[in-house]
């Protein structure tokens, strides 16, 4: 068995672990990162591509990259708004407008890869594809990790502190002692594909239609993104391009002759959909950060930059426990962290509730549709409305 003594020990090493150990040694804390997946496991796993305006900062402004060559500002696209396509036409809600913000489309792959490179730049201590991990002592002042290499040798990371940020199935969120959780399930998934062809838009658009939810985003100028509601037991296998380019069609079709580009299909998932929330997010010596401690549905966009706002606070009371010897700082993590989760949860929701259909839902003009017709218009035609959107989707500020 191999032994490492350090500071803080992360188990997951996707974009809220390495952001939190990138900011952990930018004060000079030590520590280690372990993940299960392998680092070409995590770069191919397809996520949602928006990041907020402080998520953005939080990339630029902290060393993740060498000065001047900010990828995420130089090869993100900047997006100043959103369409809202209800009735067949598009509605523009202008962020900019609203509240002098935008977001940036730069997908979780991109931010994995460059937090990635920052950390092996600067000689960061990280562990990929390996298993059976564990936490020990926890109720001890120096908990421990163990873990097996690819060749089965037993390795042991003991740490003053232990943060899981190991992704929605985290094995770290059962130890959280004396925890509460919170669950909403939809009846409803996302259908998620890559294809090569051309920007239909200029910004992403959210559609509702009588068929259900649609979403057209994008990667790069000849690959995009798109979704579309379906049944969570769906078989992504089972879809034809014909018939997903069918049902894409017919979601986005409208008097206003938008038209849609196709092109072959290159991935195609089911995406599960549900909001969970555990608190505390900390006992002890434990602490948790994104995934592993909260879940949104992807329709508001929030999933990543909830993690790096996780990480932001943490890395901050992470600096004041072990360089201050003041274990009472961590006190008021969970409070910090969860209002901002509270608040992307309801907006996480209410986005998806307003978009789309509920299966039960009767195929014409029943109550729930011609209501949610009644909500989308208020929101378009009032700019109070369209300014609660803008400014949840570009992010709330952090106190
Ligand atoms: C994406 O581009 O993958 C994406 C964008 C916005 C969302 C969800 C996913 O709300």
């Amino acid at each position: 068995m191999t032994m490492t003594r350090t500071q803080v020990a992360i188990v997951g090493g996707g974009p809220a672990g390495l952001m939190l150990s990138h900011l952990l040694h930018g004060s000079g804390i030590e520590c280690v990162v372990v993940d299960n997946r392998t680092v070409e496991e995590i770069r191919t796993t397809h996520r949602a591509g928006i990041l907020e305006r402080d998520s953005v900062r939080l990339l630029a402004e902290t060393g993740v990259y060498a000065s001047g060559h900010e990828r995420v500002i130089t090869h993100g696209d900047r997006h100043g708004g959103i369409y809202l396509r209800f009735g067949g036409e598009s509605h523009h809600i202008d962020f900019e407008e609203l509240v002098g913000a935008s977001v940036w489309l730069y997908p979780q792959t991109d931010v994995f890869v460059d937090l990635h490179a920052a950390r092996v730049r600067d000689g960061g201590d990280l562990r990929y594809g390996i298993t059976d991990t564990a936490v020990h002592d926890l109720d001890t002042d120096l908990p421990r990790v163990t873990y097996a290499d690819a060749d089965g040798q037993v390795h042991q990371v003991t740490a003053d502190l232990v943060v899981g940020a190991d992704g929605s199935r985290s094995i770290c969120r059962d130890l959280v002692a004396g925890h509460d959780r919170y669950f909403r399930e939809y009846p409803f998934a996302w259908f998620g594909i890559l294809c090569e062809a051309p920007r239909s838009s200029p910004e992403l658009i959210y559609a509702r239609s009588d068929r259900g939810f649609a979403l057209i985003s994008q990667r790069t100028d000849t690959v995009q993104r798109m979704y579309f509601q379906c049944d969570p037991t769906e078989d992504a296998s089972a879809w034809s391009d014909d018939r997903i380019w069918g049902e894409l069609q017919a979601r986005l079709a409208g008097p206003d002759g938008f038209e849609l580009s196709e092109g072959p299909v290159i991935e195609r998932t089911v995406l599960p959909f549900r909001s969970f929330v555990q608190t505390p997010m900390r006992s002890g010596r434990l602490l948790l950060a994104g995934d592993a401690a909260h879940t949104v549905p992807p329709t508001g966009a929030k999933g990543l930059n909830l993690a790096l706002a996780d990480t932001r606070v943490l890395a901050e009371v992470v600096e004041r426990a072990l360089g201050k010897g003041d274990l009472d700082a961590l006190d008021d993590y969970t409070d910090r962290a969860l209002a901002r989760v509270w608040k992307a949860q309801h907006f996480s929701y209410w986005m998806t509730t307003m978009l789309h259909r509920a299966p039960g839902q009767r195929e014409h003009r029943d109550f729930d549709e011609l209501r949610q017709l009644g909500e989308l218009t208020s929101l378009v035609s009032s700019e109070a409305g369209a300014t609660y959107l803008a400014e949840g989707y570009t992010g709330w500020p952090t106190p």
